[in-house]
């Protein structure tokens, strides 16, 4: 039986997830605007371009795999959270989402914040003219190295993370003769999943002080006893891939709890709260993302409405998304090595990446969308999943996906919304080399990150 012989049917049912789209689209050449880049379209040639380059020039110069960036998209998308939030807010970019020298000048010249969460992220930001005080940083474990450079550097506030770290940062400051920003980060019993959020008694995961058991209260009493640290305010975030803003909503009612309880007992108001990030983003049409300004009305109301309640002033409100900003605004383009047609089951598909480059799939039972870019194609779907070449059979990119059924070696194929969590949790398995980040726009490409060379992987091996 050919390929093209077992196009979508009944058949489909039997080995697609439960709950997955069984059919496929009307026309595999339409590119849903929703799980694309902005610029994304095809042209007379039936060819994707993006930001007025088409990908097989894109490939010829830069090679496959390949991330490849939207710029007007990523400003387009940052300027929208930054004016969705306007004047009184603040929008930190989460730079494990993705970050490089030129990404944080586009945020610095868009005018948002940078939360980073290790000193590479720090050193990157710095390098790159990020002011310090428009930096936050996190993390569970910063070593006092970290922190030490942190604070001489200046960054507008660091998030502590535990009672230790109440104190390490007290005392790195102290011993700087400085007086360090601070918000403290809480666990407030939410776990938020994508379209749910599951209250708990209690949090059962290593970030922040948990607000149980008074915990949180005696963190930010022991931290407004230090003379090195200035306490500006509380830190909540209760996970990523969000649709559903309710998880928000009781994070919030909790936040503002502490706060008043800080006020009857200190009688000390602090100024600000971070909401964090987690909005979710389309991987798929099945997604349905929240846009910026239905956040902030969102966030804003919630908190507005829980401080009047609590008779308080309303705190100024920060944000930290990553993947909203970063998802969608970027595609990996590979070529296709091989397709191997497994009869009854689905053809197999072979690009030049894997999860060297793309780890979601593996890691998270992701969900991707796929497409043939070099090319319209008439031809009937197939249901195909794409695999990397990694030896390893949990390699996959696309786990369901329809394509072309005369696809063949030598296509190109591109997997959008990998914007966010892909080049940043890159690796090196099977000594694969990372791929570049090439950014588009008006009509002009330039790489952003090169692509790894032998000579790099070789630099570090020292024998
Ligand atoms: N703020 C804090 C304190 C965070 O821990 C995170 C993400 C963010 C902001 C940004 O979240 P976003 O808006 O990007 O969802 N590797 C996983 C995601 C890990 C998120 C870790 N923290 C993934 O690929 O889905």
């Amino acid at each position: 039986m050919s390929r093209s012989a077992h196009p979508a049917g009944p058949r489909h049912a039997d080995v697609l997830p439960e709950g997955h789209y069984s059919a496929p689209p009307a026309d595999l050449n339409v590119l849903d605007q929703k799980v694309w880049a902005q610029t994304v379209g095809r042209n007379d040639d039936g060819v994707v371009t993006v930001g007025g380059v088409d990908v097989k020039t894109l490939a010829e110069e830069y090679g496959t795999p390949a991330y490849v960036l939207d710029e007007a998209d990523f400003r387009a998308r940052a300027r929208a959270w930054r004016t969705a939030f306007g004047a009184d807010a603040d929008v930190f970019y989460a730079g494990k989402a993705f970050l490089s020298r030129a990404v944080v000048r586009w945020l610095d010249e868009e005018g948002l914040n940078l939360d980073v969460c290790s000193g590479g992220e720090l050193a990157t930001a710095l390098s790159a003219g990020m002011p310090a005080e428009r930096i936050a940083f996190h993390g569970n474990n910063k070593s006092t190295e970290e922190i030490h450079r942190a604070v001489e550097a200046g960054v507008g506030r660091i998030v502590l993370d535990s009672f230790q770290e109440i104190v390490r940062v007290a005392h790195i400051a102290q011993s700087l003769g400085k007086r360090q920003r601070v918000q403290i980060r809480i666990t407030v019993g939410v776990e938020a999943h994508t379209h749910e959020f599951i209250a708990t008694a209690h949090e059962d995961q290593k970030f922040g002080i948990p607000l149980a058991g008074g915990q949180a209260a005696e963190a930010v009493r022991r931290a407004l006893q230090l003379d090195g640290l200035e306490v500006i305010g509380i830190h909540s975030h209760i996970g990523s891939q969000i649709f559903d803003m309710s998880g928000f909503e009781v994070a919030a009612h909790r936040v503002v709890g502490l706060l008043k309880d800080i006020r009857d007992e200190h009688g000390v108001e602090l100024p600000e709260i971070d909401l964090g990030g987690g909005l979710g983003i389309a991987y798929t049409s099945a997604d349905d993302p929240r846009e910026p300004h239905e956040i902030a009305k969102a966030l804003t109301e919630i908190v507005g409405r829980e401080c009047e309640a609590a008779r308080l002033r309303t705190p100024r409100i920060s944000v930290e998304p990553g993947r909203a900003i970063v998802g969608p605004t970027a595609f990996t383009l590979y070529e296709v090595g091989t397709v191997k047609p497994l009869e009854g089951l689905r053809t197999y598909v072979s690009v030049d990446g894997g999860m060297s480059d793309n780890i979601r799939t593996a890691l998270y039972d992701a969900e991707y969308s796929v497409a043939l870019v070099s090319r319209a194609s008439d031809a009937e779907p197939m249901l195909a999943r794409v695999v990397g070449k990694h030896c390893e059979s949990g390699d996959i990119v696309v786990k369901d996906a329809f394509l072309p059924a005369d696809l063949a070696p030598g296509d190109l194929l591109a997997v959008p919304a990998t914007g966010a969590y892909c080049r940043s949790m890159a690796s090196n398995y099977n000594h694969v080399l990372r791929p570049p980040v090439v950014a588009v726009k008006d009509g002009e490409a330039r790489v952003i990150v090169r692509r790894e060379t032998e000579e790099d992987l070789l630099r570090l091996d020292v024998g």
